[in-house]
């Protein structure tokens, strides 16, 4: 019963750390750019992570989208159909690509 108690309390103990000062939260907004396709990456591609993670690659190719697009489906088992893949592979060229 004690052994329980103290792996309980080890267990708890973060939650009881104390912070001193006031703590603010960054808000980070990211700026989606709206057009042709985006209903499909919204659909596809933010059920799991936020559009930051798109964003954060900076300007890419094509080639570099198309690869991500599979990741996610191969790897990260993403539902996304061979139409949405490519409606969105088009969008993220068009809007964060960097011309190759
Ligand atoms: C099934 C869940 C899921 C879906 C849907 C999904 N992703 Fe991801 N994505 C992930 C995971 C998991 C990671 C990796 C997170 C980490 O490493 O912290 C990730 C990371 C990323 C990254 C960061 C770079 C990298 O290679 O890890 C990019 C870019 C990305 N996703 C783009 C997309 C795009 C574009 C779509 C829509 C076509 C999409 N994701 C849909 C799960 C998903």
């Amino acid at each position: 019963m004690k052994k329980l108690f103290i792996i309980a309390l080890i267990a708890l103990t973060p939650l009881m750390a104390q912070v001193k000062g006031k703590i603010e939260v960054p808000y980070i907004a990211f700026p989606i750019k709206m057009g042709k396709g985006f209903d499909a990456v919204q659909a596809n591609c933010l059920m799991c992570h936020s559009f930051g993670y798109i964003i954060n690659q900076g300007r890419q190719s094509r080639k570099f989208w198309r690869g991500k697009i599979e990741k996610m489906i191969v790897h990260f088992k993403a539902p996304i159909s061979d139409k949405d893949a490519k409606i969105i592979e088009d969008y993220l060229t068009e809007h964060y690509g960097n011309g190759k």
